[in-house]
């Protein structure tokens, strides 16, 4: 395959070099965004007549037909071609002669595939936008489901309060929105127009940055040349966002593995989200969930290997830059097929309302009410905490739970009982006085979720 740099060479590129050099593998991904980049490109030197226009004319129309032919399947992409780049290139070549040659004028590869990865990234954020929008519909409607679902709530993965399985899952649901406002802000680091940095320095012919920068639906233009070309900054950004997509996906997988153990039996994932074992007929295992967990590794992979490629670079462009694709794409892909998987599971989730109601009737995670109900009879709280450690501590050894203690009992511990107590320690009251902002109650929770509504 000719190269684009022939006339200073003597010899052509070693074999293995050439192919070690490569990217076309996977920056082929990025043929439309090479193309409408081009096209913009050709017109702008048309409209400052740095090119003749009816070289402008058949290099668009030439780049189009390339465009078309690559969609319906007429034309395939050269793997032996160095890039993407160069393959559309000697392609339009193919089809319309030494004209094409003119495409190239106060352009450089540089600026090029800082603006193919600037326009992919954005696409790419928009999809991602799209999938985290999916699956917070999906938790949602599955908390709106279970505002009065009572659940132990957990601290150092032991009981603690009661929480309603709605509460649990929305602030899961807070955390995808978070991720969809950082998906935004990694769309607006890459907003900006690279075209027209050329090499680095920018260029001697008239172009008009602007023109191409509104054309190709760009904010503003990147303001520097040399940083034009060698800023990534907006890739790392968008490994970030999808990082933490990735983390927030992770630990929720744990708690789905937990959640459908035999142990716990909170939740019982659908036959379709489920995989067998090839050995023991019994098995249901959550195997999604656990993937996802496990890709985590190669989507923080992703990220530090990419700032580790950035992090002594001298300005402008390298060729370590090549880097940048392999590591987003999969993080991309990755995180991407996480979320399409992860939605529907969700949707899939029963919910097993009466073993996580007596998982939280059995682990005295009512015992800050009673610690609470006798501060309201005029206890300080650290003695009235005291007390209910020791009624915990004498109710454990003898069988008994803070409901099925009669009132005798209690009166050996403080006279400030009465029948109150009763009520203080019942589940759904606990539940529904945590009625604080954010609080677990079902009021507080359809509060939370109409906010839902509004807010994402
Ligand atoms: N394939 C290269 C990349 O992905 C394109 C830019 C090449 N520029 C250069 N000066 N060799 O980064």
């Amino acid at each position: 395959m000719a190269k684009l740099w022939e006339g200073r060479f003597s010899k052509a590129l070693d074999a293995a070099a050439d192919s070690f050099n490569s990217s076309i593998s996977f920056d082929s991904r990025m043929w439309k965004e090479d193309i409408t980049g081009s096209i913009a490109h050709a017109k702008m030197l048309k409209a400052c007549k740095i090119i003749p226009s009816e070289d402008a004319e058949s290099i668009i129309s030439g780049l189009k037909g390339i465009y078309s032919d690559l969609e319906n399947g007429k034309l395939e992409i050269d793997p032996k071609s160095e890039d993407i780049h160069s393959f559309v290139e000697a392609e339009l070549g193919n089809r319309i002669g030494t004209t094409a040659k003119f495409l190239h004028t106060a352009r450089s590869r540089n600026d090029q595939v800082a603006l193919d990865f600037r326009l992919y990234a954005k696409a790419q954020m928009k999809a991602v936008e799209g999938l985290l929008h999916g699956l917070i519909v999906s938790i949602v409607q599955k908390a709106k489901e279970n505002t009065d679902t009572i659940m132990p709530g957990y601290t150092h993965l032991q009981r603690a309060q009661p929480v309603s399985y709605a509460q649990y899952l929305l602030a899961y649901a807070n955390m995808f929105k978070r991720d969809l406002k950082r998906v935004q802000m990694a769309f607006d680091a890459a907003d900006s127009c690279p075209l027209g940095a050329a090499a680095l320095a920018g260029t001697t012919f008239p172009i008009d940055r602007q023109m191409t920068a509104k054309d190709l639906g760009f904010a503003n233009i990147c303001s520097n040349s040399m940083d034009a070309v060698s800023d990534r900054d907006f890739v790392a950004d968008a490994m970030y966002a999808l990082s933490m997509i990735q983390m927030h996906l992770s630990r929720m997988s744990e708690e789905i593995i937990l959640h459908c153990s035999w142990e716990f039996s909170f939740i019982t994932l659908d036959d379709s989200f489920s995989t067998g074992s090839s050995i023991m007929p019994q098995k249901k295992n959550p195997d999604i969930a656990e993937l996802v967990r496990g890709k985590t590794g190669r989507v923080y992979g992703d990220l530090i290997g990419f700032l580790t490629v950035l992090k002594g670079l001298p300005l402008a462009y390298n060729k370590d830059m090549q880097e940048d694709k392999e590591s987003f794409f999969d993080c991309l892909d990755t995180v991407k097929s996480s979320l399409a998987v992860f939605a529907p599971m969700i949707a899939s989730i029963t919910v097993n309302k009466d073993n996580m109601h007596h998982a939280a009737s059995v682990g005295f995670i009512n015992a800050t009410d009673c610690a609470d109900y006798l501060t309201g009879k005029g206890i300080p709280f650290r003695e009235a905490y005291k007390i209910t450690g020791q009624i915990v501590h004498w109710a454990i050894e003898n069988g008994k739970t803070l409901e099925t203690m009669t009132m005798d009992e209690y009166h050996t511990f403080s006279e400030s009982f009465d029948k109150g107590i009763y009520d203080a320690v019942n589940l759904e009251n606990c539940l529904c006085r945590r009625n604080s902002e954010g609080g677990t109650s079902p009021q507080s929770v359809k509060r939370q979720l109409e906010e839902f509504e509004f807010s994402y």
